[in-house]
């Protein structure tokens, strides 16, 4: 059966992307984030997961406010990237395994979630700028990616105790897949904070800091949260932290807690680093 090797949490900050690509890592703006990544990428190297299922959110490139999928999936072969509006990023497209995608979407039907199966889809910085943080100078052409969009744009949003329960059937629907492939989980976005609005550049670390302990301890209990509340407490685009939830649902039982970096403001967020291993 297939194996979770580990997961990880990472903001997806556009900005991000643009340090890699532009070689800044070592600035000093940059220097304490990257260095957070270091033990990350080794620990990536040393595993050598075949595939990673990310869950990202998106932020209206594909999926606009007028058709805006609760929960969806990617079956399709390879994933470009998205015009964000500066034109085509020349980055190496995604590789799919759509194998393990299709046997996702057939597990999760038969256990009560029912995604919306995406065969063509564009991925937005949701998606690539993790993977060009975590493969440095786009190496991940190896590694097949699953994209899982959660909606975090338009109201009503899943639930943060459903995007952990959506999490949680997708680890287990990885476990029972008959291969003999690694995995590895990203839970990208977040933490706190606000884009626009009155209380644009809003974050909470306190909040963050405490989210991220409770990742590893007992991520049950941020699920009793609303998004309303999480409005509130983190910023309106605190709600990604449903991706970190749909991630550590996933590993199910204990983790051990390998990385735990929070780095505040990256661009507008509080960006936080998180690598955890299923104990066995
Ligand atoms: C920023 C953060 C995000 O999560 C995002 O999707 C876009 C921008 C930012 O902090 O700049
Ligand atoms: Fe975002």
């Amino acid at each position: 059966m297939a194996k979770i090797l580990g997961a990880i949490g990472t903001s997806h900050v556009p900005a991000i992307g643009v340090a890699v690509d532009r070689g800044i890592e070592d600035t000093p703006y940059w220097k304490d984030l990257f260095a957070a990544y270091v033990p990350v990428r080794e620990w990536i190297n040393e595993n050598k997961p075949d595939i990673a299922v990310l869950f990202y959110n998106d932020h209206g490139l594909e999926m606009f406010l007028d058709k805006k999928p609760t929960f969806s999936i990617g079956c399709a072969d390879e994933y470009h990237n998205a015009d964000e509006g500066w034109g085509i990023k020349p980055i190496p497209p995604l590789t799919g395994e759509t194998d393990l995608s299709w046997h996702i979407v057939n597990y999760l039907i038969e256990n009560e979630f029912d995604p919306t199966v995406c065969q063509d889809i564009k991925v937005d910085h949701g998606a690539t700028v993790p993977m060009s943080v975590l493969y440095p100078g786009h190496t991940y052409k190896g590694t097949k990616v699953i994209p899982i969009a959660i909606n975090c744009e338009r109201h009503p949003m899943p639930k943060p105790s459903r995007s952990y329960a959506f999490g949680k059937a997708i680890g287990d629907a990885i476990r029972s897949w008959d291969s003999d492939q690694t995995v590895v989980v990203l839970g990208t976005g977040g933490l706190s904070h606000q884009l626009d609005g009155e209380r644009a550049g809003y974050l909470n670390t306190e909040f963050d800091q405490m989210c991220m302990d409770k990742l590893v301890t007992d991520p049950e209990s941020l699920t009793h949260y609303t998004n309303d509340e999480l409005t509130e407490i983190a910023g309106a685009q605190g709600v990604e932290l449903a991706m970190w939830l749909a991630m550590r649902g996933a590993c199910s039982g204990p983790v051990d807690e390998l990385v735990n970096v929070l780095i505040a403001p990256i661009s507008n967020t509080a960006a936080g680093v998180q690598l955890l291993v299923p104990k066995d």
